[in-house]
């Protein structure tokens, strides 16, 4: 009976249309296009906290604190780096099989920690609409990229989205 409820709980996961396979024009124009801006941390994390002080103030050590100020201080520099990082190990993870359960671990871990810092489904959906605008002013951006990232980051979400609601992808 166990055995019947993880065969039908993988071919949920396996038909949902969020959990899907990258094809490889898709994977490449989401690496090229992020190679373009992954060394512009700081950049992104920036403009990030300027159209979302609310996410900026969920941090204890940059709420409250000038982006100017906080721009030239190596915490943010450090935070920044981290989650550019994060972003960087899940682009090298997608388009193969034998990745994919390293990317609903990878997910769900992240789902999970943020979800004991109470960080919201809206406040994920803001950085990653800051995240896509920076994107489109600082790499080149087409409809190809539109589409490819669009896909990326509805994947990356549809996991880290059930792990913050308690349910991690199995
Ligand atoms: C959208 C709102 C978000 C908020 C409010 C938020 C908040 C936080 C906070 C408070 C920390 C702990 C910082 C520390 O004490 O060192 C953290 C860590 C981290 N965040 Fe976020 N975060 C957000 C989105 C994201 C996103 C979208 C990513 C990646 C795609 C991300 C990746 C990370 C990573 C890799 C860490 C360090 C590892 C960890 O402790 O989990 N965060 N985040």
């Amino acid at each position: 009976m166990k055995f019947l409820i993880l065969v039908l709980c993988a071919a949920v996961v396996a038909a949902d249309p969020h959990w899907k396979m990258l094809d490889h024009d898709e994977v490449e124009v989401v690496k090229k296009t992020w190679n373009e801006v992954k060394n512009k941390e700081t950049e992104i994390l920036a403009a990030i906290f300027k159209e979302h002080p609310d996410i900026q103030n969920k941090f204890p050590m940059f709420a409250g604190k000038s982006l100017d100020q906080l721009k030239s201080s190596q915490p943010f520099s450090l935070h920044a780096t981290r989650i550019v990082s994060f972003i960087t190990q899940y682009i090298s993870l997608l388009g193969h099989d034998e990745t994919q359960p390293a990317v609903k671990t990878i997910l769900n871990e992240m789902g999970q920690n943020h979800r004991n810092r109470g960080v919201t489904k809206q406040q994920l959906e803001e950085f990653g609409s800051s995240l896509m605008k920076f994107m489109k002013e600082h790499s080149s951006w087409n409809d190809k990229a539109e589409h490819a990232w669009h896909d990326a980051m509805d994947k990356m979400y549809f996991v880290i989205f059930s792990s913050l609601d308690g349910h991690p992808v199995q």
